[in-house]
């Protein structure tokens, strides 16, 4: 199989107007904005209204793309979603944006994996463009995490925000998918996850009433575990690329938590300068921070022509992933 390349050639996000900041937290939870900020770096987090659905704000981030790119939604040939945060068990998120964009008959999926989800689904888009099985694909980043979230919980309630940010992926003759290393280990599933939410535990009445319908996260243990892998990710996918890590223009890494990102930045000795971070405006958005930040990043100017940027992240398998980027401005 030839291989060509791949590029991205359109950036978007989107999040609900609806702003939740520390302090209005402090309302009804036993927290304050000091522990917060000094233990996440987060400020604020955006939460979807009742009435807004994951596709809702996938399909702006998208819309927002393809303006970007100067391209309709015809132009695309596939539609992806990473989210954990679906419309519905099915039919497929990707499906309902791509009607909601107008694009019929096309070929739509999600892809589920907690805070790697992005991760996960560049590398398996990149391989789908690449191996010239479509030309453009649309990849969505997407997430309502508000509405799984146990608003009780302080140690959950303060961390999760909703949001979406999506890029339009393009086969090129330059490739920008220099490597990837992606990992799962579902060993203690329990670590991170909502324990009745499908076939192992439906939810019922007690589930309810035990809000194990909800985020049920050990932060300690996950925090540990997050650095190392996101760290060793990172070393593996620089390698696959020939790279070593002087090689790295920016890390754009997923937004869990700031004390999670300076322990793997420091350990990767990428100065704080180069590590992309809005974690204080958007919380933890899991699949979708990266492409928001990726977005935001690109419209600010900040990426030239050869920049290589690393996108990392760890989440709910647990789960964890690294890819090693050129990037290639749009002409
Ligand atoms: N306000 C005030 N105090 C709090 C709060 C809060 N919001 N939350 C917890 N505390 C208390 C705890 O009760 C505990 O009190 P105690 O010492 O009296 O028992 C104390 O603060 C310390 O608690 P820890 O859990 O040890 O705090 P830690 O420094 O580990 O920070 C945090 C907690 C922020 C959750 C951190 O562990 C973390 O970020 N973990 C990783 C999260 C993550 O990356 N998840 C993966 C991605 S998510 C996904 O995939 C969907």
């Amino acid at each position: 199989m030839s291989l060509t390349g791949v590029k991205i050639v359109g950036v978007g996000h989107h999040a609900p107007a609806h702003v939740v900041s520390n302090e209005d937290l402090e309302r009804w939870l036993d927290t304050s904005d000091e522990w917060i900020t000094t233990r996440t770096g987060m400020k604020r987090r955006h939460w979807a209204a009742d009435a807004e659905a994951t596709s809702d704000l996938a399909a702006v981030a998208a819309t927002n793309a393809l303006a970007y790119a100067k391209l309709a939604a015809a132009d695309i040939d596939c539609f992806i979603v990473c989210t954990v945060t679906p419309d519905y068990y099915f039919p497929a998120t990707a499906c309902i944006v791509a009607a909601h964009l107008g694009a019929k008959d096309k070929p739509a999926f999600d892809i589920s994996i907690a805070c790697s989800g992005f991760i996960y689904g560049l590398t398996v888009a990149s391989g789908l463009v690449r191996s010239g099985v479509y030309r453009r694909i649309m990849l969505i980043g997407a997430e309502t995490l508000s509405k799984i979230l146990n608003k009780e919980d302080r140690s959950t309630a303060i961390l999760f925000g909703d949001g979406a940010g999506a890029v339009i992926l393009e086969r090129a003759e330059r490739n920008s998918f220099l490597g990837a290393e992606l990992g799962a280990d579902a060993s203690r599933p329990e670590l991170l996850y909502v324990e009745a939410s499908g076939s192992r535990r439906p939810i019922d009445g007690a589930a309810l009433e035990e809000k194990r319908n909800l985020i049920a996260m050990q932060g300690r243990e996950v925090f540990k575990v997050a650095v190392n892998k996101m760290i060793e990710a990172t070393d593996v996918a620089l390698q696959k690329a020939q790279l070593t890590k002087a090689d790295v223009t920016y890390l754009i890494p997923h937004q869990a938590n700031k004390r999670i990102i300076d322990a793997a930045a420091h350990y990767l000795g990428v100065p704080e300068e180069k590590v992309v971070t809005n974690i204080a405006e958007y919380g933890n958005t899991s699949a979708a921070s990266i492409p928001i930040a990726l977005s935001e990043f690109v419209r600010a100017g900040r990426l030239k022509s050869g920049d290589v940027i690393v996108f990392v992240a760890f989440g709910g398998g647990l789960s964890w992933g690294a890819v090693a980027w050129e990037w290639q401005q749009a002409a």
